[in-house]
């Protein structure tokens, strides 16, 4: 029968100290003026690439490697994080909503049922991010399931989106928005009434996570369910348009905004009898809205008014909380996890991280799975990120902390694992400023050093990666790998992940001689990592998981 009992290495010895280090968004490009990474002073990260050859590489944190549809599929947190700690490549939500929706077999699932309940008497309303980028949610997923819902028939739709900018360029909102408009169009040419009813920046309304701050959801909840918004349009396209005059706003930060009809009344408020899906396949920045539109019980805001309606996830956001309740499309089933496995075998595991990358060490890490498998075992820090500000204002972030937590931890000797991950170069990067991504990347690379440093005292083993690509390169570059301007002859920033791959380094006092990386995995992607951190511990990988990247040779 099954065991966690995993095997004893053959070569490598137990009972060293592991620091595994991720920095969120540090991929490998090509040095120029718009690589961050590559600009900043960042000697720590620099020694390790530049150190003994067998001990650096890259590895794939993009496309298919990390479970999404294709390989122009940037990589992104969730997907990294899974696979780094799963040691396994899953078909992730975004592959496995376009499989639900090529067959046909989200309208036969219990979620699409449970909603079509609505559809005699009340609206449907979808709320989500628009854009293509594929990391949270797809605008043809959305297309796709508005058709599909009023092919079902559902007579009364309404969309409330939220801009992005952040996973795909800035300014890009406006055509994302005329597509939406454009299939709406058509399905009121056949009779549904269908339109927008609200909207405003992921940044700033609903799309926050990790409970940094409950504000950004209510400023959602107040447009999408009560209707009521600082801003209001008859149209949507010219709302997105207008308010992007605002000065120092962009897609991600639009501020709230109601669609209303000749008489200023909202179009689209959810009532009583109304169905909700929320479209974003992505848990971490909707898992907030989730828990107001359906936990009867609820104290993060007013809501004011509580309706009385059927909601649906596009996936079931968390398996522990089972919450939502209803949804589309069932999520991967990602178990038995390196966490838990070395939790079983007796490897002490502390994970630090600052609160918007705090579930990415800890539930994407675990595969989407919140708490501790083992209390007694693990210990998880959460540092509070400061809220209300977009990170180029603070680019330091909380680096600092979070290395010295780890630090702390590691020089206590009472973990085997110490785990962090560094966000600055990501959440810094998605801001577009390159001035203070650079701060960032040179803030990241001191923490760095102070985790080193502290696995040198205690004569331990470090292992350095990175989640996907970010920083690296901050600008839109055509297919030769060109600049692209716009109008006016700017550079387009870039605000998203990259298709890069990212370091993975390995060293430290304790790492026994003989290890380095094997040269017959070359494709080897953040899916390898979990078995090689697994024989640093001392122990094999079961033998599903993706290969080892590493081998011992005698000397
Ligand atoms: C976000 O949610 O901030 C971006 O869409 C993706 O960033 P992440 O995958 O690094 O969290
Ligand atoms: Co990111």
């Amino acid at each position: 029968g099954f065991s966690w009992k995993l095997k004893d290495h053959p070569k490598l010895p137990k009972g060293k100290t592991i620091a595994m280090v991720v920095l969120d968004g540090w991929g490998e490009a090509k040095p120029n003026q718009y690589n961050c990474i590559h600009v900043a002073e960042t000697p720590t990260m620099d020694s390790l690439k530049n150190g003994a050859p067998e001990r650096w590489r890259l590895v794939r944190a993009h496309g298919k490697a990390v479970g999404l549809p294709t390989e122009d599929d940037m990589g992104n947190s969730e997907v990294g994080h899974n696979a780094l700690g799963a040691g396994r490549i899953y078909a992730q939500g975004a592959k496995l909503v376009d499989i639900a929706l090529e067959t046909g077999k989200i309208y036969d699932g219990e979620g699409f049922k449970y909603i079509k309940e609505s559809f005699a008497n009340g609206t449907l309303h979808f709320i989500g991010l628009l854009s293509d980028g594929g990391v949270h949610s797809r605008l043809d997923q959305l297309l796709l399931l508005l058709k599909g819902a009023s092919d079902h028939g559902a007579r009364r739709i309404r969309v409330h989106i939220l801009t992005d900018g952040r996973d795909v360029l800035d300014g890009s909102s406006v055509g994302f928005v005329e597509t939406l408009e454009n299939d709406l169009a058509k399905l009121r040419e056949k009779g549904v009434d269908a339109q927008i009813a609200s909207g405003g920046g992921r940044m700033y309304v609903t799309m926050d996570r990790y409970e940094n701050d409950w504000d950004v959801v209510k400023r959602g909840w107040d447009a999408q369910v009560l209707g009521e918004a600082p801003h209001k349009f008859k149209n949507a396209v010219e709302a997105v348009k207008k308010l992007r005059e605002i000065p120092n706003t962009s897609d991600q930060y639009l501020p709230p905004f109601v669609i209303v009809d000749d008489n200023g009344k909202a179009v689209g408020p959810i009532v009583d009898g109304d169905a909700v899906v929320t479209f974003n396949f992505r848990a971490d920045r909707m898992v907030m809205l989730a828990k107001a539109l359906e936990y009867e019980d609820f104290d993060k805001f007013d809501r004011v008014r509580f309706p009385k309606i059927r909601y649906a996830g596009m996936l079931q956001y968390d398996g522990e909380l089972k919450l939502p309740s209803h949804y589309l499309v069932s999520p991967p089933e990602i178990e038995r996890t390196s966490g838990e496995y070395l939790v079983h075998n007796g490897i002490r595991t502390f994970a630090c991280s600052e609160t918007v990358k705090f579930g990415h060490v800890t539930f994407f890490w675990n595969g989407n799975r919140s708490g501790y498998f083992n209390p007694e075992m693990e210990e998880y820090v959460e540092i509070p990120s400061d809220s209300g500000i977009t990170f180029n204002v603070q680019p330091k972030m909380k680096a600092l902390e979070i290395a010295e937590k780890a630090r702390d931890a590691i020089l206590s000797r009472k973990f085997d694992q110490v785990r962090v991950n560094l966000p600055n170069s990501d959440m810094v990067g998605h801001t577009g400023d390159i001035e203070a991504t650079v701060v960032a990347c040179k803030a990241a690379d001191e923490a760095v050093k102070m985790i080193l440093d502290a696995i040198e005292q205690v004569g331990g083993i470090y292992v350095v990666t990175a989640d996907h690509g970010n920083a690296e390169d901050m600008v839109k570059r055509n297919k030769k790998g060109e600049p692209l301007l716009d109008k006016n002859g700017n550079i387009q920033i870039l605000t998203s992940h990259t298709l890069e791959p990212v370091p993975i380094a390995i060293g430290g006092p304790g790492l026994a001689p003989g290890v380095r990386f094997r040269k017959d995995v070359p494709d080897g992607g953040l899916a390898n990592v979990a078995a090689t951190v697994m024989n640093l511990h001392g122990f094999e990988a079961p033998s599903d998981y993706e290969p080892t990247l590493i081998e011992v040779v005698d000397n």
